[in-house]
């Protein structure tokens, strides 16, 4: 069946309530839509847990930079819908920017410290954009659980912050990377890419692959592991290295030796697209 669209707060807040006075668990699956595998995957988890599932879809404009692709960025609502359909969702949510941030709009989330390194930092203000308008769709939708994916992980480490800083009553759940065959984490910026890009941007994979080779078989110096993803990266035709980093995973900061959880995070650029991927390592000792 068809999800029913609605694209104001109080449409959405309505159909909301009448599900939670029937007795309802909410889910939101919070998206920017050019939806794919990977976002379905979250509306699969979404469904399994929560008898009503509400899917956003907003190209929200506070989380791009200036020169960034906010105007380019697709937008096949048609075609979303029928991902939704597929999934079965209850509500799709697709507000126009005036809905969510009106002529006087003024208040902003920032997490500093996590949302100045990693991505924010070639990034400023990406995250400042995302927490706020996340908060938003937490109180518009009011769910009792979002579900994110760790393709994303620094801005899951900073919802997850937030929502504790906040006491924000959604339980946050994160879902598994969704990859392509060759391993190319799945992206609604991979369709920038034509097709020399395509290919060689499974270089992200492969090189957390091998970074994670290394640590299996007893690597624990980050310089080392940094150095060796660096290098298979800038000999990569058309790859421009942004940062490939080891952090503690949940103080997202440049460790030297790997303990406990630790996260390996790369960004690089093909031509117009931004790719991210990420491994999380748990459980490491010395
Ligand atoms: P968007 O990039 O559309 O992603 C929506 C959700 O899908 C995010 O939680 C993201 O981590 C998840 N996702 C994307 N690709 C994935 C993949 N290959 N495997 C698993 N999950 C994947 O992230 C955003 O939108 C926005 O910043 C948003 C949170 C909606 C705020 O505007």
């Amino acid at each position: 069946m068809t999800p029913r669209v609605v694209n104001t707060t109080d449409a959405v807040r309505q159909a909301v309530s009448h599900a939670r006075h029937g007795g309802m668990t909410i889910g939101l699956v919070p998206t920017m839509g050019a939806l794919h595998a990977g976002h379905a995957s979250l509306m699969q988890i979404a469904r399994a847990s929560c008898d009503f599932v509400v899917v956003s879809i907003f190209v929200n404009p506070t989380q791009f930079g200036p020169n960034e692709d906010f105007a380019r960025y697709p937008r096949p609502l048609e075609k979303d819908s029928e991902v939704c359909a597929a999934e079965c969702i209850d509500l799709i949510f697709t507000p126009e920017a005036a809905e969510i941030y009106p002529v006087d709009f003024r208040t902003f989330v920032e997490v500093p410290g996590l949302d100045s390194v990693l991505c924010g930092a070639s990034r400023p203000g990406h995250f400042r954009g995302v927490a706020t308008v996340v908060l938003k769709l937490f109180t518009i939708v009011q769910p009792d659980a979002a579900f994110f994916g760790q393709k994303d992980a620094q801005q899951v480490r900073i919802i997850q912050q937030m929502t504790t800083d906040l006491n924000v009553p959604v339980k946050i759940v994160v879902c598994p990377i969704i990859r392509e065959a060759d391993g190319l984490a799945l992206s609604s910026r991979n369709q920038y890419l034509d097709a020399d890009q395509r290919q060689n941007a499974t270089v992200l994979y492969h090189s957390l692959q091998e970074a994670e080779q290394h640590v299996a078989a007893g690597e624990r110096n980050a310089t080392v592991l940094v150095e060796g993803m660096k290098a298979r990266i800038v000999a990569t035709p058309g790859a421009e290295l942004d940062y490939a980093a080891v952090v503690d995973a949940n103080g997202l900061q440049p460790v030297e030796i790997l303990q406990g959880r630790v996260l390996i995070a790369l960004a690089v650029r093909f031509g117009k697209a931004r790719l991210i991927d990420n491994v999380l390592l748990e459980n490491l000792c010395k």
